[in-house]
């Protein structure tokens, strides 16, 4: 078992698009048990490789949040949606904050599983809202990209904040 330091918002990782994954070695299942590990550590009910700092496209779901019930999905291509939801959305890579995004209500995706074999899952409700966070995040998007009117202008403000915090004013 091994918790893995999260990759912070600034950080260039978070913005590259993700490389597909062409075989799962002993390596890559290691990886994939670490970041479990750090989800559930850091309390997240998702997390995307590249949080951890890997930019490959491997991304781990957990709803219910128990651990053993989370699914792992390689390569995800998502495949259709539909509906409209709106929730309240934090990251682990943007602590302190949180906002209302609206997704998808369902989405159906393609992709590997940990042995390497290809599945397609349909999601609903809340499990389809952070399997849309994650794959936005293996294509370089954070959930603070996706707001809109008032919610985007407390990110923007949000933003500033922090980089008079951090010192880059
Ligand atoms: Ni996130």
């Amino acid at each position: 078992m091994a918790i893995l330091p999260i990759v912070q918002l600034g950080d260039p990782v978070l913005r590259k698009k993700a490389e597909p994954l062409s075989r799962i070695t002993a390596a890559e299942r290691k990886l994939i048990q670490d970041m479990i590990d750090t989800m559930y550590f850091a309390e997240g009910v998702g997390l995307a490789a590249n949080q951890v700092g890997v930019s490959q496209q491997i991304i781990i779901i957990s709803p219910t949040y128990r651990r053993g019930a989370e699914t792992v999905i390689i390569n995800p291509q998502i495949l259709k949606q539909k509906g409209r939801t709106t929730d309240r959305e934090g990251c682990l890579s943007v602590p302190g904050f949180s906002a209302k995004v609206t997704r998808s209500d369902y989405v159906q995706l393609k992709g590997l599983t940990v042995d390497g074999e290809a599945k397609v899952w349909e999601l609903k409700g809340f499990a389809a809202v952070i399997v849309q966070h994650e794959v936005d995040h293996l294509n370089g998007y954070l959930f603070i990209d996706r707001l809109k009117f008032l919610e985007k202008r407390r990110v923007e403000k949000w933003l500033r904040e922090r980089e008079q915090a951090l010192g880059h004013s």
